[in-house]
């Protein structure tokens, strides 16, 4: 009987076939909403143009910092490209942390912090009178008017800085690196995560032309049609989308599949009502989703004999590596009960069973919603290019992907089954998306060194 209740309450997290097809098809209509001139304004999925017009040729060439903000790591790097027969690239970076007041704080504080960062890292390399051209990956949605100006829409994830919305963040990186007075460095482009794991994996496979990441949050990038662009003037070639699909739903186009639980997730969160595909996809809300299932199930008196801890009540208590533990099918039941242990939380056997249940039912949804978006993208491409089938590869990367025992295969069965006219290689970022705001700088330098 209980375990009929609990069954009941997971039963909203398995969507049948029909619904993930439904999924696939809504997002194909928000697709293009985003890129039709009439539809744009109001569009959620916004598929932003990112000025990049194509995958790496091998000719690039050059020494280069990339900053890397906005995924479990900041990072800030120094990427040395030497094309010739056999292209190399060689890669040093250091981690720097961003303190949660730092996130949250003043805009000015948030760029002085990285430029900080920056000067710590040219002292580490001895290079602070280079003025070396720089690249700046920064995953979050902006409006870019050309390669090297991004206005941010809005924060998403975990920040939240003040001033930084509506402003243009090449401007506002330039003026903390002017207010420092210390060194010099040359801005030349502002790359999404998707992007540059686009790039990273297009330098080694020439049919990447898809970036999606799956980590803190969720998105995805490809490369579309000119002519399908209307904003943007030419029809001639390709440019790369950044899709930002995170936002998909925010119209209520996903209320039908969102739970109660999502909805509790939403209002708790730092921006209520935006995100919703995000905060049912991504590594920083799938634990929060658990977690409110858990105080559900608890309430009801089906776990922790009833009585809701003060860690149970602790937002962020979840994070995407002890879900990934917690599913992972080596590990004994006697092991989940030592993590919830670790997390505070005091489990009997049969607790720890349910527990697993519950993370197994929100990843497997998070992963099969995450391929029907997928799969839309890959028919989207297939098409454009009028083709009855199509090969194409998608570069991917971030912490829930990476981590997940299930996530990836789930996913790509997903995408499998969607799109049967798809054949559809996925492969994983090994450098991050620094690498490839690297080789997007290159081809901006060059770019700029012709028009002179
Ligand atoms: C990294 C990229 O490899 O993946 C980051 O370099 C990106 O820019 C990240 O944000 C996504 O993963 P996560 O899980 O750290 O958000
Ligand atoms: C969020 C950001 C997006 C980024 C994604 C993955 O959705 O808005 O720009 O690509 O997270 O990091």
């Amino acid at each position: 009987e209980q375990s009929q209740q609990i069954a009941q309450t997971l039963s909203e997290f398995r969507l049948t076939t029909e619904q993930l097809l439904e999924v696939k098809k809504r997002m194909r209509t928000e697709i293009q909403n985003g890129l039709s001139r009439s539809t744009q304004d109001s569009a959620t999925v916004k598929m932003l143009p990112t000025f990049v017009r194509s995958t790496p040729d091998g000719t690039e060439n050059g020494d280069f910092l990339a900053l890397d903000l906005g995924g479990t790591n900041f990072r800030v790097l120094l990427v040395k490209i030497r094309s010739g027969k056999r292209t190399s690239v060689d890669m040093h970076n250091k981690i720097y942390a961003i303190p949660l007041e730092v996130m949250q704080g003043t805009g000015e504080e948030l760029f002085d912090h990285i430029v900080q960062c920056i000067s710590d890292f040219l002292d580490y390399m001895g290079m602070k009178n280079a003025r070396l051209p720089l690249g700046f990956t920064f995953s979050f949605p902006c409006r870019q008017t050309s390669l090297d100006a991004g206005i941010l829409m809005t924060w998403t994830k975990g920040f939240k800085a003040t001033d930084c919305e509506g402003e243009d963040v090449v401007g506002l990186l330039r003026e903390a690196i002017k207010r420092r007075e210390e060194f010099d460095l040359d801005v030349v482009a502002v790359v999404n995560d998707t992007v540059g794991t686009m790039m990273t994996c297009a330098f080694e496979e020439p049919t990447c032309e898809i970036g999606l990441i799956a980590g803190t949050g969720s998105n995805a990038c490809y490369m579309e049609e000119m002519r399908n662009i209307e904003m943007i003037e030419g029809d001639e070639g390709q440019m790369c989308v950044n899709m930002e699909w995170g936002a998909f739903g925010d119209n209520g186009c996903l209320d039908d599949i969102r739970t109660e639980y999502d909805r509790a997730v939403d209002e708790f969160s730092l921006n209520p009502g935006k995100q919703s595909y995000e905060k049912m996809c991504s590594g920083m809300y799938l634990g929060e989703i658990v977690r409110n299932i858990l105080i559900d199930l608890t309430k009801r008196g089906f776990l922790f004999r009833g009585q809701i801890s003060e860690t149970l009540k602790t937002r962020g208590i979840f994070e995407t590596k002890f879900l990934s533990q917690i599913e992972s099918d080596r590990l004994a039941l006697l092991q989940v009960r030592s993590i919830l242990q670790h997390l505070g939380l005091d489990s009997t056997c049969d607790d720890s069973i349910i527990v697993k249940e519950v993370c197994g039912a929100v990843s497997h949804r998070a992963a099969q919603l995450c391929g029907a978006g997928m799969a839309a993208v890959v028919d989207k491409i297939r098409e454009n290019r009028g083709l009855e089938h199509l090969d194409i590869t998608v570069g991917v990367d971030g912490t829930l992907y990476k981590l997940h025992p299930h996530f990836s295969g789930v996913m790509h069965q997903t995408v499998k089954e969607l799109a049967p006219q798809c054949d559809v290689n996925f492969l994983l970022s090994e450098d991050g998306s620094g690498k490839g705001a690297a080789l997007i700088t290159a081809v901006g330098c060059r770019l700029r060194q012709e028009l002179n």
